[in-house]
């Protein structure tokens, strides 16, 4: 657990896989300067006039050029507020604090409680997902929205912080987790429906369920589960997905930092290394609650780290922690359907050096019968990705009993494959990665884009094509072609999208030749297409010494504006944005504006910033937030 810049314990900087130290030959093989990675880029996915546009410094600022992106492009900025283009505007559609469930109490800072706290909006809104009502409908103005609450910021939630106190730390551990709220829109504006009979806060004190293999293993009992089956909650929610079936998925990233306390009894203590479990504590909670203290629950690091699946149709729903789909820092988990209707959940593990994944069910999901998915994500194959030089990316089954995943290697069953998928995927020689975050799917040309953030700690002799930057600071994406179009596929070939950073100052930035001053970017987190297959890119670590807060870019991934991205969105000083979704038709783009205030010094009397009330006392809030055009159309064109 590392403290950052800003003196904020930073839940993305921690860790790295140790296993990765190339042999001799790796190095040899991947002896790659700046010009084999482009020729990688060229060689993959996209047309040669195309290409020609890709230039190593941005032309003058200039309107859309050849992007069929129509807003005006906004500047870069760093201060206290968001900022929209000129014929947008943005809503605050809910904030920390605001009421979730019936009888919430009024949001007071100054006076939280935990019991307050279960009933109210989380803090760190990461995750959006629209659930549309009724199910099964399109959901144009009325849906169940379910938001993730990744992690809390004890310095600007609690007033003359300085070490959580037991009565702190249950407020924090009632703010992570997630809400299920009902949303309406009534002319331009969105609502949140008082007293809707879906409205649910999960937390980490929500009774949940284990399923799959791992269930019941020995590694999940504790002194409260003897049975290694039911865990109470969930945490550091980072991003997820949704399924056909209209379930919530929701992620464990790094769980690790919320354990403290000697470790120096943990079982396995190879692979607890491996997870960074036993490392100093980012929370205080350990001190409290015995749970959370390694020496006295040393199993219960191993109940966190997996896919949650909650139904938000029913909020009386027992979530369920599916097994199959692996333990690691999930950052996020969607879906796409396979030729034969099975379907397929990419993630990725947010940890420098480590891995791509995906999950295929074994059987079709069936349309016509919600109730037969309900345990489908039990039932099928995990795999890791590798990601050859040659352009082509393999998915290696993660399956006991296959090649290096034997009893002598610490894999009896599947149950250890799934309890400890690093160290199993470390055996595959699967590709050690630069932090990949998001994975989606665009609807317009079936590519798969991995968004790796950054990796400040690869070295020269470590890269490779797929990670082609040595002390990559800026982050870089990757689309991936299934074969035959088909997602289930064990073989895909990939290429690079873009590598982010400063045009011309950032060694190996590579944008459209008319991109503007203002439209290159840093540390990709969460994308979202929209229904003309344009991403949209989130960002989580801009250069503030630039003056750049994060953002919003979008671009064309087809045709002559491939590639551009221009600025749309700015947050507030602090903030990293999260979450980004369109309603159909893309009339309204949501946005989860996570730890706004998160800067040096800022604390809950004196915050950095006051967004989004501005009022004396109030500290920022983490917020969603809904952008629309003032005309009504959709965003963006
Ligand atoms: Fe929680 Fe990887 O972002
Ligand atoms: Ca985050
Ligand atoms: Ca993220
Ligand atoms: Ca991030």
């Amino acid at each position: 657990m590392s403290v950052n810049d800003n003196g904020f314990i930073d839940p993305e900087d921690i860790g790295s896989n140790p296993s990765t130290e190339p042999s001799i030959g790796e190095l040899i093989d991947r002896r790659l300067n700046r010009r084999d990675a482009l020729r990688g880029l060229v060689a993959i996915g996209a047309t040669a006039a195309v290409l020609s546009d890709f230039a190593g410094s941005p032309a003058a600022a200039q309107e859309a050029g050849p992007s069929t992106l129509t807003f005006k492009e906004i500047s870069h900025t760093l201060d206290a507020t968001q900022h929209v283009p000129d014929g947008y505007e943005a809503q605050i559609l809910i904030r920390w604090g605001d009421p979730v469930t019936p009888g919430a109490p009024a949001f007071e800072p100054a006076s939280q409680t935990a019991a307050a706290q279960e009933k109210q909006f989380g803090y760190n809104n990461d995750y959006i997902g629209l659930h549309p009502l009724p199910l099964g409908g399109r959901g144009g103005d009325r849906f169940l929205m379910v938001v993730n609450h990744e992690y809390v910021n004890p310095r600007l939630m609690f007033a003359g912080h300085t070490v959580s106190t037991k009565a702190q730390s249950e407020v924090e551990m009632a703010a992570v987790g997630g809400s299920v709220i009902e949303i309406v829109r009534e002319g331009t504006a969105w609502k949140v429906v008082d007293g809707s009979k879906y409205a649910r806060r999960i937390s980490v004190n929500t009774p949940m369920a284990f399923s799959g293999a791992a269930a019941g293993h020995d590694l999940l009992k504790t002194s409260t589960d003897p049975d290694g089956r039911k865990v109470f909650g969930t945490l550091n929610n980072c991003a997820g997905g949704s399924t056909p079936w209209g379930t919530w998925l929701t992620c464990e990233e790094n769980f690790n930092a919320f354990f403290g306390g000697d470790a120096s009894k943990l079982p396995d203590p190879a692979a607890q290394k491996r997870y960074g479990v036993g490392r100093a504590a980012g929370y205080n909670w350990w001190r409290h609650i015995d749970r959370f203290d390694l020496g006295k629950e040393p199993n219960e690091p191993n109940r966190f780290g997996w896919v949650v699946e909650i139904d938000p149709y029913d909020p009386g729903s027992t979530p369920v922690k599916r097994t199959a789909l692996g333990r690691f820092k999930h950052e996020g988990c969607t879906h796409a359907l396979a030729k034969d209707g099975r379907v397929v959940f990419y993630s990725g593990d947010d940890e420098r050096f480590d891995y791509v994944y995906k999950f295929v069910t074994s059987k079709p999901w069936e349309p016509a019968d919600r109730a037969a998915n309900r345990n489908l994500l039990d039932d099928g194959t995990l795999y890791a990705a590798r990601f050859n030089d040659d352009g082509k990316t393999e998915w290696l089954p993660l399956v006991q009993g296959q090649g290096p995943l034997t009893a002598d290697n610490g894999f009896a069953t599947q149950a250890d494959v799934l309890i400890k998928t690093r160290l199993a995927a470390d055996l595959l020689k699967a590709t050690p990665m630069d932090r990949p975050e998001d994975i989606e799917t665009n609807p317009a040309n079936g590519r798969v884009y991995v968004v790796l953030t950054n990796n400040g700690s690869r070295k020269a002799g470590q890269v490779d094509k797929a990670n082609p930057r040595a002390t990559n600071a800026h982050g870089h994406i990757i689309e991936i072609t299934p074969k035959d179009g088909d997602h289930a596929s064990t073989e895909s070939t990939w290429s690079i999208y873009l590598l982010a950073g400063k045009p011309g100052q950032d060694s190996g930035a590579r944008y459209h030749r008319a991109t503007s001053a203002n439209g290159w970017l840093s540390c990709p987190d969460n994308i979202a297409f929209d229904g003309k297959g344009r991403i949209w890119i989130a960002t989580d670590g801009a250069p503030k010494a630039a003056g750049v807060a994060d953002g919003v870019y979008a671009a064309d991934t087809a045709g002559f504006g491939r590639g551009l991205t221009r600025l749309f969105y700015q947050a507030p000083t602090g903030a990293e944005v999260c979450g980004p979704i369109f309603t159909p038709a893309d009339t309204t783009f949501f946005l989860a504006v996570q730890h706004p205030g998160e800067d040096a010094g800022s604390t809950f009397e004196k915050p950095s910033t006051r967004w989004p009330d501005f009022k004396d006392g109030m500290p920022p809030r983490p917020a969603v937030v809904a952008i629309t055009k003032k005309d009504g159309g959709a965003i963006g064109s």
